[in-house]
């Protein structure tokens, strides 16, 4: 029989996040820094507003842009938050942020089109980019700038070939965020070169010291952005598949067409429970996201700390629920020390080069988990950097 599996799908690699997902799995005394997943189960009244919508039989489809009640509250939430204005009607409800990664890429994509990526950056951009036909092209992000996207690096991957750049703050692995002086010094080349951003904000509401900016609120970038969120990390939804777009006219247009036939629209009970996050939310201030994040905040610092002490350089981030320390220190690479650790110790981190060639010497840890497994994990942790360094360290690979 032939292969029926196109080329494209063939080449592509399996998440390296993943792969340490499932050996864990198999582990049950192990400790996972390994997904970004909130360990917090999404709040009551929020899940009492599913179960309603479930006991009161909504169990169709809603139409293909989703509930207009949930797009009058994003909507709102967008511009009261973070200062982003978009109506209703420019808004559409994806499965997940993913679903809008998706969308937008296959919207715009021709072949050979190159997308600029964050290096290093969540692991699904790269991949759809090439499903789309299109060319990933990595821009380097160093510790030494906290991870941002310069004007310097940024201009130095553009081609004539360049259609659009991914802004990813803040980011998933490094806890990078661009503050808006940053975002204002890249700007400029985005215009002069004529650039679509997709900037993928879902961690937008955990930012730690300073609240998050988002680029389709400065002046000129609402018409060249398309603005990706959604409900998975800071209101602890990530089993509902919720969250949204919102893109200019075109765009919009062309991803809606795509919605409608792959998928349809968001779960409906989902919605429901989405509506009633940010109602619940914009009554009371968005009280449980808040605690959340303060509970993150604590983590991180503590994280951050035992890192440094432990003698591996840890740049701080400012957002999203990631640390990610430099482990060049011990002689290893992230992949030989993440591999070391799990063997030895007992517990699973990524290693940084999942998220692009620049975190080769590094590991991600997610501290979307409790303090008192993340405190018997940095233990862990630290005797495993100790038992490396008394004997000699280890030879790069
Ligand atoms: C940067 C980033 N974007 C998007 C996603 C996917 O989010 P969702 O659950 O909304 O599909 C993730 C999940 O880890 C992420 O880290």
């Amino acid at each position: 029989m032939r292969n029926f599996v196109s080329e494209k799908a063939a080449l592509l690699q399996p998440s390296g996040i993943r792969k340490y997902f499932d050996i864990v799995q198999t582990m049950p005394d192990a400790i996972s820094l390994g997904v970004g997943e909130p360990d917090f189960v999404t709040p009551w009244d929020v899940r009492n507003a599913a179960i309603r919508s479930l006991q009161r039989g909504y169990t169709q489809y809603t139409g293909n842009r989703g509930l207009p009640e949930l797009r009058e509250l994003i909507s709102r939430y967008l511009r009261e938050r973070f200062g982003a204005d978009y109506p209703p009607e420019r808004i559409l409800v994806t499965v997940g942020a993913s679903e809008g990664i998706d969308l937008v890429l296959r919207a715009i994509c021709e072949t050979g089109d190159e997308i600029l990526v964050p290096d290093p950056a969540y692991v699904s951009y790269a991949p759809i980019i090439t499903l789309c036909g299109g060319v990933p092209v990595s821009v380097k992000c160093e510790a030494r700038t906290g991870f941002i996207l310069t004007p310097e690096a940024l201009e130095e991957a553009i081609t004539p070939r360049t259609k659009a750049v991914i802004f990813a703050y803040p980011n998933n692995p490094t806890g990078g965020i661009m503050t808006k002086e940053q975002l204002e010094a890249v700007v400029p080349v985005v215009k002069k070169h004529d650039l679509l951003v997709i900037s993928d904000e879902i961690y937008a509401e955990l930012t730690y010291g300073g609240k998050h900016c988002s680029v389709a609120s400065l002046p000129g970038m609402k018409e060249r952005t398309v603005l990706l969120n959604g409900f998975s990390k800071a209101f602890a939804m990530t089993g509902w598949r919720i969250g949204f777009v919102c893109a200019p006219e075109e765009i919009d247009r062309a991803m809606l067409k795509i919605h409608q036939y792959a998928i349809l629209c968001a779960p409906r009970m989902a919605q429901h429970a989405a509506v009633a996050a940010l109602s619940e939310g914009m009554s009371d201030g968005f009280a449980s996201v808040e605690e959340m994040r303060e509970e993150y905040d604590r983590r991180r610092r503590f994280l951050v700390r035992s890192f440094n002490d432990m003698g591996l350089t840890c740049f701080e981030p400012r957002g999203a629920f990631y640390v990610f320390p430099s482990v060049a220190e011990t002689g290893m690479t992230g992949e030989a020390f993440a591999n070391g650790l799990l063997k030895s110790e007992r517990v699973a981190v990524v290693p940084g080069s999942a998220f692009g060639a620049c975190g080769e010497y590094h590991v991600r840890c997610s501290y979307a988990t409790g303090m008192a497994q993340l405190t018997e994990a940095v233990a862990r942790i630290a005797r495993y950097v100790k038992s490396v360094r008394e004997n000699g360290g280890e030879r790069r690979n």
